[in-house]
């Protein structure tokens, strides 16, 4: 499908480098620090979007040089980053502004140390005493890095042009009440509005698309509700298990936190809720916020039928996820979950959304499927035709990223037959550009003041209420019992047995089929 006209209009328009700042990364020599924050830094410095006066000060207990952890961060571009190799001139004219700094995190009086660097540092860049606190880092350390921050004056801004900002990753809490807890424990510290609480998926450009899909176009929205829609259903599903290192922080979570409370949550708010007033975040988080609000918590009776959970089991690829490494022998850790969700509100009363996430499946897949009502009445029945099925409109969020309309269509010849066929359009095909990476964009964000793409509190809070209900249950009843499944295939069956009508099933659409 190619792409007709001008731009309307454009979120990630000409750059202009974020206001000068030290961005201080804590929890600099970890995994996530390598793999995302800094090849997304370096990016963002390749397209202009960082100017001269910013820094970037990395923050750990392991012992490092300024040169050390510089080195570190250009391998880890090199290897992580989302082009092949390093641009010299843009690393040369970067590096010499990336620095390390040993604190540990519960030590207060090594903070004081932190605040006289950060000084030298406003007074050697000229970085003006604005900060981004960026926690890659255990929730376990947050409360008191913050506490210890603000002990040493670090988290107010300095004048009216200054501002403290800080971005935090998931998991945000293991539940409601833990959520609550640290949102409490941050708040002694920082105000709600310099809290930037990351959701990658929302960094996503077809995550971002889902509004733009929804609000720029008149031709779906009016059919998306109870009038039309059948059920939703929203797959997010990976062929990678443990990878060798997630083990430890899989045994603590499970798929329903891993990815239902957060990401898919997140996408079943933007598929389902009301137009915003404006294009604004509080706006934009205000309608999550009432979509997530208007999700029926299940009841522990209706959790056996509305929710199945999963665990791998070993192939010739690669272990089962009992014997990954740091995982429990007789572990009861789900690794797959799905469940069948009811919105209670005018737009989406008796509608089911089926949610389904899971390591080790089929294929690699984000995508939401609307499933359209049957047609009231079935005229090419009566010629003998197998009808193909419903329309479905797909919005596949990765990989080939697109949106795919299944309607039937007639096989030419002379019988009456009918068949399914596809209407694609594809990200790739359309633009012939390579999108950001999430992280570029939602540190960018960050660095400019737009909260939009971070999820507020209030969204947090509401999106456990769901997950809290489901594992409370799951905890407490054991039911439903736990399904192992095959690796390579769409996950436990008893999955199919979510559908409230026979005819209805969860639908794997090849995304590979979908590139045209
Ligand atoms: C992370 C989860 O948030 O999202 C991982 O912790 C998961 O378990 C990842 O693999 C999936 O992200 P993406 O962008 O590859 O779909």
């Amino acid at each position: 499908m190619a792409v007709e006209g001008r731009l309307k209009f454009s979120l990630f328009s000409e750059p202009t480098p974020a206001a000068p700042c030290v961005f201080v990364l804590f929890g600099a020599t970890g995994d996530l620090a390598a793999r995302k924050i800094a090849p997304a830094l370096y990016h963002l410095a390749a397209e202009g979007y960082i100017g001269e006066n910013a820094y970037v000060l990395g923050v750990a207990r392991r012992p490092r040089s300024d040169e050390q952890w510089r080195g570190e961060m250009r391998a880890a571009i090199e290897e992580h980053g989302r082009s092949p190799g390093v641009d010299e001139a843009v690393w040369n004219a970067f590096a010499p502004r990336w620095g390390y700094h040993v604190t540990h995190a519960f030590e207060p009086a090594e903070y004081e140390s932190l605040a006289r660097r950060l000084e030298e540092i406003d007074e050697q860049h000229g970085t003006g005493g604005s900060r981004i606190y960026y926690f890659a880092t255990t929730p376990d350390t947050w409360v008191d890095v913050a506490r210890n921050l603000a002990r040493v004056g670090l988290c107010k801004p300095k004048g009216p042009q200054g501002f403290v900002r800080l971005i935090v990753e998931k998991p945000y809490g293991s539940d409601l009440a833990s959520a609550r807890g640290l949102d409490r424990g941050l708040r002694e510290s920082f105000e709600e509005d310099q809290i930037y609480r990351i959701d990658h998926y929302l960094g996503k450009e077809t995550v971002q698309n889902l509004l733009v899909f929804r609000f720029a176009n008149s031709v779906f929205e009016p059919l998306l509700n109870r009038q039309f829609i059948s059920n939703v259903q929203i797959t997010t599903a990976e062929t990678v298990g443990m990878e060798g290192r997630r083990g430890p922080y899989y045994e603590s979570t499970g798929a329903l936190r891993d990815m239902v409370q957060n990401h898919m949550m997140q996408l079943m708010a933007l598929i389902a809720m009301e137009p915003p007033s404006e294009l604004q975040a509080w706006s934009i988080r205000d309608e999550k916020v009432k979509l997530l609000r208007s999700i029926r918590p299940l009841t522990p009776d209706e959790v056996p039928q509305a929710s199945v959970r999963g665990q791998y089991l070993g192939d010739d690829e690669g272990p089962a996820y009992r014997q990954e490494e740091g995982v429990e022998a007789e572990s009861g850790v789900e690794t797959y979950a799905a469940v069948r969700l009811m919105v209670d509100n005018w737009r989406w009363a008796g509608v089911p959304f089926y949610l389904r996430t899971g390591k080790r499946l089929a294929g690699k897949t984000s995508q939401v499927i609307i499933e359209f009502r049957q047609e009231p009445v079935d005229l090419f029945q009566e010629l003998g035709c197998d009808l193909g099925g419903r329309n479905l409109l797909s919005l596949r969020i990765s990989p080939s990223e697109g949106v795919t309309l299944v309607m039937d269509a007639k096989v030419p010849g002379a019988r009456m037959m009918v068949r399914p066929v596809r209407m694609n359009f594809n990200y790739r095909t359309a633009f012939e550009s390579s999108s950001p990476e999430a992280y570029e964009r939602l540190i960018l964000d960050a660095l400019l003041g737009d909260p939009t793409l971070f999820i507020r509190s209030d969204e947090v809070e509401a999106s456990w209420r769901i997950v809290d209900s489901i594992r409370k249950a799951w905890e407490v009843n054991g039911e439903p019992p736990l399904q192992f499944y095959r690796p390579g295939t769409w996950g436990p069956e008893q999955a199919e047995a979510l559908f409230d009508d026979p005819y209805k099933h969860w639908h794997n659409l090849d995304p590979r089929s979908a590139e045209s």
